[in-house]
């Protein structure tokens, strides 16, 4: 369904200003807030939902009080994930007493997990909308604005996806997300996604050229390309193909892409990394484990040695290169073997920096069964390991940064001193530096003078 073309021909119609930023002309101007939660590919979902919502009278508030209608965007990856939701949806309750005609609507991944569910346990909530159903969510706030009935729709989980005729309504100034494909076929025994994300559906590639020329138009200066695996993409040309179509796009100064799976991260992507102009030297290129045995009943179809000599493999072809990665613990029946094999693994690759989870069994994923689920005491004795382990390691890696000079793409203001800016290498390291003359956007040198687990500071230099 067109959804743009139905719009406008309901005399809503969206202008564009000096930023780019969609503005509605006409129909009455109602307040919409955003909460999201969890992965890079909700913030671009509730960028798309913004601007779907633009086309019937909604423009954006940061302030819950405003509101005539508020969405949950939700994650339900970890338990964590999950009672975070719960704990805000909670707290809208006396909002919803308060103002009678607010909308709450829940979208996103725990909304395709648990359904009606949701509205049973809080009535509140006047309509969920599941993964697949996104863009439909304007017309779904349009029948509850007429008919104030619940609404539950998650019957399609791969269902059809943002087309290039809705406008996202970006957040940030500089950096900013282009989905390429949605859902996953993967089904790692522990992960919900591939449930709650449906299966893969890339994106044609003149859709995704003509949203990142838009993006450039609107002064962001650097993309990140999104999908859950985007080795798997196939909208009619290999990644790799894409990344360096996408690389040759005037006014782009990066571009990143995320996630890619080990498993079929291929050589033709890392010669297109190291020829690219804008690409960035960064790959997250998440490992979950470093024991073989825990890595088959993952099913993630790889092992140890060949994720080594896979990293040794970027490494050789693109200098300065930085890997980053995921790691799960306390995955069911890990042995204190297994986790001595993952600290020594961690040594030996010695990435940039990781990210690192505690295992939350998913109900209706294959790990749940699994026997000897791992006590909470263990699980959190291990991570702390750890994370000991690799913060030296990452500290380690920083440190060969300090007094060497690096690109800073300038971000603003740090969020305690605004005379402290921030910004990012082209490996992906935030770094911290004194605020002189640059702007928001800017392309700057930077000497590092000093190192930290996860930043880096320094002072800008003369070009
Ligand atoms: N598609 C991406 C990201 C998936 S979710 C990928 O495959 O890398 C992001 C991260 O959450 C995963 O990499 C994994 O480390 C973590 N994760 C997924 N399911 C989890 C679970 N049940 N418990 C703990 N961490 C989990
Ligand atoms: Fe989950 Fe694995 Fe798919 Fe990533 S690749 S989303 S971890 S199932
Ligand atoms: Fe969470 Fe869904 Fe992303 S489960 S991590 S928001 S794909």
């Amino acid at each position: 369904m067109n959804l743009w073309a139905k719009s406008k021909s309901k005399n809503y119609r969206n202008d564009y200003t000096a930023n780019g930023k969609c503005v509605t002309m006409r129909g009455m101007d109602k307040k919409l807030k955003i909460l999201t939660y969890g992965c890079q590919m909700n913030v671009a979902d509730s960028e798309r939902m913004a601007g779907l919502l633009s086309t019937i009278g909604y423009t954006l508030t940061e302030n819950l009080e405003d509101a005539d209608l508020i969405l949950i965007n939700t994650c339900c990856v970890r338990g964590t994930a999950e009672d975070k939701v719960i704990g805000q949806i909670g707290r809208f309750k006396t909002l919803k007493r308060q103002k009678p005609s607010l909308i709450l609507g829940i979208t996103g991944c725990m909304a395709q997990k648990e359904g009606a569910e949701l509205i049973k346990r809080a009535p509140h909530i006047d309509f969920v909308l599941g993964t697949g159903q996104s863009f439909e969510v304007a017309k779904v706030v349009e029948s509850i604005e007429r008919e104030r009935n619940h609404f539950v729709d998650t019957s399609n989980v791969s269902g059809d996806i943002f087309t290039g005729e809705v406008f996202p309504i970006r957040g940030g100034q500089v950096s900013t997300f282009v989905p390429i494909m949605y859902g996953c076929n993967n089904f790692c025994t522990y992960c919900i996604v591939p449930y709650v994300r449906g299966r893969e559906r890339s994106r044609k590639p003149e859709e995704i050229f003509a949203e990142v020329r838009q993006a450039v138009a609107e002064g962001f200066k650097e993309i990140t390309l999104l999908g859950q695996n985007v080795n798997s993409y196939s909208g009619g040309m290999t990644f790799a193909e894409l990344l360096t179509a996408v690389d040759k796009i005037d006014g782009l100064e990066r571009l990143r892409f995320m996630t890619s799976h080990p498993k079929d991260l291929s050589d033709e992507l890392i010669a297109a990394i190291a020829d690219g102009r804008s690409i960035c030297e960064h790959i997250h290129l998440p490992v979950q484990y470093g024991s073989d045995k825990i890595l088959k009943r993952m099913n993630r179809v790889y092992t140890v040695e060949k994720y080594l000599r896979l990293a040794e493999k970027i490494r050789a072809a693109v200098p300065n290169v930085s890997i980053t990665t995921d790691l799960i613990v306390g995955f069911p029946g890990e042995t204190d073997e297994e986790f001595s094999e993952t600290l020594n693994f961690l040594r030996t690759v010695k990435f940039d920096a990781a990210f690192t989870f505690i295992y939350s069994k998913r109900s209706g994923t294959p790990a749940a069964k699994f026997e000897d689920q791992i006590d909470d005491e263990t699980k959190h004795r291990r991570l702390n390991e750890l994370m000991a382990v690799q913060n030296e390691i990452s500290l380690a890696k920083n440190l060969e940064l300090v007094d060497k000079t690096v690109e800073v793409l300038v971000e603003g203001a740090s969020k305690t001193d605004e005379k402290i800016y921030t910004g990012r290498t082209r490996s992906n390291k935030l770094v911290l530096f004194e605020h002189g003359t640059e702007k928001i956007g800017d392309i700057v040198p930077v000497k590092i003078n000093q190192a930290q687990t996860w930043l880096v500071k320094g002072e800008v230099v003369d070009k």
